[in-house]
């Protein structure tokens, strides 16, 4: 961060917003969010108390994936501003004392990108496609793909390369995502210079530090191997968060991390140093504190705890091995509970939800809003970095009923519709009013159409309201960056009954002690845990024991903190 009050490792025990610009704000009406639109509510990222944000791709990009299919690095997508706004953005972010990081997309282009156009005029063995992955197909008229590589978005890894009469030519060229996105060769120099000078290209910029896409995922066992599908292939769904992928020959390969030695090197060059988060899926926290060595990224995403659902002993041992092994490499761990891809906690916590039906299985939503809260809370009081995802402030829900027309998420369409449900967590968000666009924009344009019912979950609506999933996130950021023993730091955990997790967060002057009940019953807490509350996610009460000492009750499915 250029804010010269700030320490040079902010990073830390940041609190970074998760922001989705195609549906933060939109200016023009053109029912796609905006940067404009973005600086204009910078505001309540503000007095929400983040310490930075984080923006999914605003780059030039056809959008076949929501802008992780860049064009062009340097460039932005004219619908949603220009260079000269993201310079204001950054410029305005700074002013109020939050960081900027970028997303980067290395693992593929989009097809639009100068280079494929370029390989799709050269002939398949040309410098040109050496810059992707290109082989030759199998069987007598090298009509078979190169290997059994799936998509994650479903169908076959590979695609003709075609003629410029639309003729297969033998070759395929491999897209561990869609069509339209082409994995880079990363053996190739030129592929990394040019990564290495687009990161110099924004951090000269003046931002912060950049999220990295498919972190995991740059580069692929040589001689790409057939991958043994059967563990997990009962013929539904094959995707990366599945933990026997990540053992694949394309996921998680030790060769990655030479290319985030050198990244390191170009982010240490500058003063104060710019950090990288890594999208990193990877099969546990072993696998994943290998990314943050000290001369390799700063933080990851840890989606093990993600995973954990709302489950006591799986959150615990997350939580354990999470601490122990970045521990082990001196990186501080990051928590995150909803992103753009993944359903939203509200829900994905709710009883009733269910993976596989998720679309049509019943959720009680009242419970999910009350779980998902008391998770939030829980996880803020943890030591270490994290990451919110634009409207979970508000307690949004996925949205589940979109018109199959509506949706974008090109998983679902290769997959029929049976999978890529990514669009539910990114409709526009709600700002103000009872009808839709609720402030999204001034028009009734909307790239995603926004639910009816969202009138009391728009940020006016809950603004100043006491109780509120609002000002619940903004009390627990107030407290967390005024309390020495919040953010980074030791924990210790405490003895709990089955079912409740808490732990106390010590240091030199006081301590806080944090507990959440995933008990759907009302528990007694020790009195020697006493009754100052700070913030709290639902009910709670004092009352007295028999040997008349206050002691603390607190409602089932709810998270308080404590001066300890
Ligand atoms: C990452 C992004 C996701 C995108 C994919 C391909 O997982 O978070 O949105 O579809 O990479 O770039």
């Amino acid at each position: 961060m250029n804010d010269r009050d700030r320490p040079v490792d902010w990073w830390r025990d940041a609190v970074v917003y998760q922001v989705y610009p195609r549906s933060f704000a939109d200016s023009d009406g053109d029912g796609i969010g905006d940067i404009p639109g973005l600086i204009s509510r910078l505001d309540h990222l503000e007095d929400l108390g983040v310490d930075a944000i984080w923006i999914s791709p605003f780059y030039s990009s056809p959008l076949h994936d929501g802008g992780y299919d860049v064009a062009d690095y340097r460039s932005i997508d004219s619908r949603l501003g220009t260079l000269a706004d993201v310079d204001e953005l950054v410029a305005q972010a700074h002013a109020r004392g939050m960081g900027v990081i970028m997303d980067i997309v290395p693992n593929h282009t989009s097809s639009d990108h100068p280079w494929f156009v370029e390989a799709l005029a050269s002939e398949p063995e040309s410098a040109a496609w050496d810059r992707y992955i290109v082989r030759e197909g199998k069987g007598a008229d090298r009509e078979v793909p190169p290997n059994n590589w799936r998509s994650v978005f479903h169908g076959r890894g590979w695609s003709h390369v075609r003629d410029v009469d639309g003729n297969p030519t033998g070759y395929w060229y491999l897209h561990l995502f869609d069509t339209t996105q082409p994995d880079l060769n990363w053996e190739n120099p030129e592929v990394r210079a040019e990564f290495r000078d687009i990161l110099r290209f924004w951090f000269d910029r003046g931002i912060d530090g950049f999220r990295i896409d498919v972190a995991h995922g740059l580069v692929k066992e040589e001689g790409l191997p057939d991958f043994d599908y059967s563990a997990e292939d009962d013929g539904v769904r094959q995707d990366m968060f599945d933990e026997d992928l990540a053992h694949s020959p394309f996921w998680d390969q030790d060769g990655v991390h030479d290319i985030y030695r050198e990244w390191r090197r170009v982010a240490d060059e500058y003063d104060p140093p710019r950090v990288f988060c890594g999208e990193t899926w990877v099969p546990n926290p072993v696998r994943l504190a290998r990314y943050q060595r000290p001369d390799e990224l700063h933080t990851s995403f840890n989606f093990d705890y993600l995973m954990a659902g709302w489950d006591a002993d799986r959150m615990r041992r997350s939580i354990d091995d999470t601490i122990a092994q970045h521990a082990a490499v001196g990186a501080p761990p990051t928590w995150v509970l909803s992103n753009h891809d993944v359903v939203r906690h509200r829900t994905r916590l709710a009883p009733g939800y269910d993976n596989q039906t998720r679309l049509t299985c019943e959720v009680d939503e009242q419970r999910g809003l009350a779980r998902a809260r008391a998770a939030t809370l829980f996880t803020m009081a943890l030591p270490g970095s994290m990451y919110l995802y634009q409207g979970e402030e508000l307690g949004l829900p996925e949205v589940r009923d979109l018109d199959p027309a509506d949706r974008h998420d090109p998983a679902w369409h290769r997959s029929g519709g049976t999978d890529g449900t990514r669009d539910g967590c990114r409709v526009p968000l709600p700002w103000f009013g009872g009808t839709p666009s609720y402030g999204f924009n001034s028009s009734d344009a909307s790239w995603l159409p926004q639910p009816a019912d969202w009138a009391d979950l728009t940020v006016t609506a809950e603004k100043g309201i006491e109780g509120s999933t609002l000002e619940m996130y903004r009390s627990a950021l107030r407290i967390r960056r005024a309390e020495d023993a919040l953010g980074a730091g030791a924990l210790a955990w405490l003895d709990t009954p089955e079912g409740v997790l808490a732990f106390s967060r010590p240091s030199d002057t006081s301590a806080v002690i944090v507990v959440l009940n995933l008990t759907d019953s009302p528990v007694h807490l020790p009195a020697s845990w006493g009754t100052d509350v700070l913030v709290e996610s639902g009910d709670e009460v004092a009352v007295l024991d028999d040997d008349g000492q206050e002691h603390l009750v607190i409602g089932g499915e709810t998270a308080v903190w404590l001066r300890g």
